[in-house]
């Protein structure tokens, strides 16, 4: 009996060890940059965004469920470095606001907080990787 217990409870850690160590890379990458990020969105979005990101009627745009997140993806870094002014569309709202720049930075802080609000407020759109920031952030005008 007092073996049987043993051999199970064995049996669990080994299966637990494995699960652990089956979380692939990328799932990992995205926890890191999830959690990093929202500290930043915190620190440097929240005060306009909200905490829930729904951001102040007419003034500050929502970013929940907010399909300018995925229209313009490849824009959202040149975005948060350089802040954003003029007249915009989110979820059929108008906006003509001004969003300060953010040039203090660093790409991985942009690549994390992007992660975060993209991942957050009801969107759903992956890791927003290093790579992809520093391509984007080439591009920006
Ligand atoms: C001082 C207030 C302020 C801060 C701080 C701020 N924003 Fe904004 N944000 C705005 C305003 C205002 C607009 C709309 C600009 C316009 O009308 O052209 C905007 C627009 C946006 C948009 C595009 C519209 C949308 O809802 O999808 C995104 C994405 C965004 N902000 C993300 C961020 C992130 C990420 C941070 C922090 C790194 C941040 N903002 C910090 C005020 C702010």
């Amino acid at each position: 009996m007092k073996l049987t217990l043993v051999c199970l409870a064995t049996c669990v850690l080994l299966l637990a060890t494995v699960f652990v160590s089956c979380q692939s890379e990328s799932e990992i990458e995205y926890k890191q940059y999830y959690s990093i990020g929202k500290s930043v969105y915190q620190n440097q979005c929240q005060n306009c965004h909200a905490e829930n990101g729904e951001g102040l009627a007419g003034l500050i745009p929502s970013l929940q469920k907010a399909d300018y997140l995925s229209k313009n993806k490849s824009k959202l870094a040149c975005m948060v470095q350089n802040g954003l002014q003029g007249l915009i569309v989110v979820n059929g709202k108008f906006y003509n606001g001004k969003m300060p720049a953010q040039t203090q930075l660093a790409p991985i802080e942009i690549a994390e907080v992007i992660t975060y609000i993209t991942n957050s407020f009801g969107n759903n759109q992956g890791v927003y990787g290093l790579e992809k920031v520093s391509l984007d952030l080439k591009g920006c005008n």
